[in-house]
């Protein structure tokens, strides 16, 4: 007996928290659909109240470990919800097309307050498709055309301020800068001093810290910070809107100022205004994270940048001098456009994307009920696609056209898909096509780690930083190595990201 009441009086606190947990997932289990016949995904809902929210923000709950334990959809309960996470191409699939009528978009609710209603990934419905026809001018063809000289030039200026600079730089830095300053110019069609920039890059990174925070606005907090840094963005977006117009301007917001539907519709200010904060956002963040990851990968594979250099000496773009380039020949490139869809398969930028069930439906014999919110994963996607071989190997080759036969669509989706897919994609490829064009041009680079950790909130993104060294590639046209000549070594011992 006495034994018993020690056992009991030790243990008790573990027992307290086994029922705690038990009557957790009694809870979260009540919520599914209970006219559907089907049993909710596997998983695990985690601690009470903040479930697994500590695993998302860290790991983005995308780690091969959960994958294993609970297949292609788990149940979880992250940032206050009971969410489903999948992956897959069949099911990602299903979840986006199904957009406005099974799910509809739904980001954490600090996103939504900081991007404001305005914005394109914020709206839903008809209102979604008629911002999203208005931003798209932005975007077309010959909106693109005009961007390539400004981008271009500031490309050009900054990987030679790299390579003229200090001995080392952190890449994601340099890269964020110059991917902030492009975004100023060619979305806003601003012009700042080199330190305004860094005060703008600092006050997008407030901004974006507050995305993943507690949504409480109280004085000190992350949040508040964030959304002190969404008024100041507003300035700015204000200043740019204020300016005459007679001026002349080449820039997106000009093209969604200037914007008018078929019906004779327009953005209102506010619309515009958080419209551009967006693009801002979206045009210098997963840009970024995508660069830092064509110098990261490139530096692994110098026999790639031979192949591209190969191309550009081909179509006469590998002089010194006299080099010009218009969105036309940018396109013509075909083994640069191969590297930059291969960088974005093995590291995609972005985690995926969240959204709300408007509808139980199926997935893998289970329920997705209505309510809940289901995260799709771009990453894992590319990894279980059976279209790709060997899928840790950066092979831009398997992009050839006579290899690529099939369909990826939902096989690849680094700008998603459906009817949210991303809509400044085009825009995206040729800011990494020019940057790939220009540092193979005119640089080598080595850098300090090939495998540095990588983080992946709110991007793809190395935790060092990235630590590189860019010099002149000079007359002597010496190859990219890496820090003592390790991309020498062996293939199979450098794979995975
Ligand atoms: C490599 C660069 C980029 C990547 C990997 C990327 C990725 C994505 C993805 C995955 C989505 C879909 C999210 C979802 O399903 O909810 C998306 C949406 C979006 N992207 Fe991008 N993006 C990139 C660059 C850009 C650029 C340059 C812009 C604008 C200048 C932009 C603007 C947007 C906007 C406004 C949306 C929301 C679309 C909507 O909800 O209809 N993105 N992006």
């Amino acid at each position: 007996m006495g034994l018993v009441v020690t056992f009991i009086s030790w243990c008790w606190p573990a027992i307290l928290l086994m029922v705690i947990m038990k009557l957790w997932t009694i809870y979260n289990d009540s919520k599914m659909d209970q006219t559907s016949p089907l049993p909710l995904p596997r998983g695990s809902y985690g601690l009470p109240i903040i479930g697994e929210t500590i695993a998302f923000v860290t790991q983005f709950l995308f780690d091969e470990t959960r994958l294993q334990k609970y297949g292609n959809v788990f149940k979880t309960h992250v940032l206050g919800e009971p969410t489903i996470i999948c992956m897959g191409p069949e099911n990602v699939r299903k979840v986006l097309s199904g957009e406005h009528r099974v799910v509809t978009s739904s980001w954490p609710s600090a996103i939504k307050r900081l991007f404001g209603e305005g914005a394109l990934s914020q709206s839903f419905g008809g209102i979604h498709r008629k911002r999203q026809k208005l931003v798209r001018k932005a975007f077309t063809h010959d909106a693109l055309k005009s961007y390539v000289t400004p981008i271009r030039d500031l490309v050009r200026k900054h990987v030679t301020y790299w390579c003229d600079g200090e001995n080392e730089v952190q890449a994601k830095s340099k890269l964020k800068s110059m991917l902030l300053e492009i975004a100023c110019k060619v979305v806003l069609g601003l012009e700042y001093e080199k330190s305004d920039y860094s005060k703008i890059v600092e006050t997008y990174e407030t901004f974006s810290n507050g995305f993943f925070a507690p949504p409480i606005n109280i004085p000190g907090s992350v949040f508040y910070k964030a959304m002190q840094a969404r008024k100041t963005l507003h300035k700015y977006a204000q200043e740019s809107m204020d300016r005459k117009t007679n001026d002349d301007r080449i820039d997106a917001l000009q093209y969604i100022q200037s914007s008018i539907g078929e019906n004779g519709e327009a953005l209102s200010e506010e619309e515009i205004r958080e419209s551009v904060i967006e693009l801002m956002f979206s045009g210098h963040e997963t840009t970024a994270s995508a660069c830092t990851s064509v110098v990261m990968l490139l530096a692994r594979h110098p026999d790639v940048i031979g192949k591209i250099r190969d191309e550009l000496d081909r179509y006469g773009m590998f002089e010194e001098d006299g080099y010009d380039v218009d969105l036309d020949d940018i396109n013509r490139l075909q083994y640069v456009g191969q590297v930059m869809k291969e960088v974005l398969r093995l590291a995609p930028p972005t985690g995926g994307g969240f959204r709300k069930v408007l509808e139980t439906f199926e997935l893998e014999g289970c329920q997705i009920p209505k309510g809940w919110t289901i995260i799709y994963n771009i990453s894992n996607t590319h990894r279980l696609s059976n279209h790709f071989d060997n899928i840790s190997d950066f092979d831009p080759d398997r992009w050839h056209p006579d290899s690529m036969t099939k369909n990826q669509s939902f096989h690849y989706l680094p700008f998603g898909g459906g009817a949210r897919s991303c809509v400044g994609k085009e825009f995206a490829k040729l800011l990494i096509k020019i940057l790939i064009v220009e540092m193979a041009r005119s640089c080598s680079w080595t850098v300090k780690q090939l495998y540095p950790r990588m983080s992946r909130l709110p991007v793809l993104n190395p935790v060092d930083g990235l630590p590189t060294s860019f010099k002149r590639y000079g007359k002597e046209k010496q190859g990219v190595c890496c820090q003592d000549g390790i991309a020498l070594l062996k293939e199979e011992n450098l794979r995975g990201i």
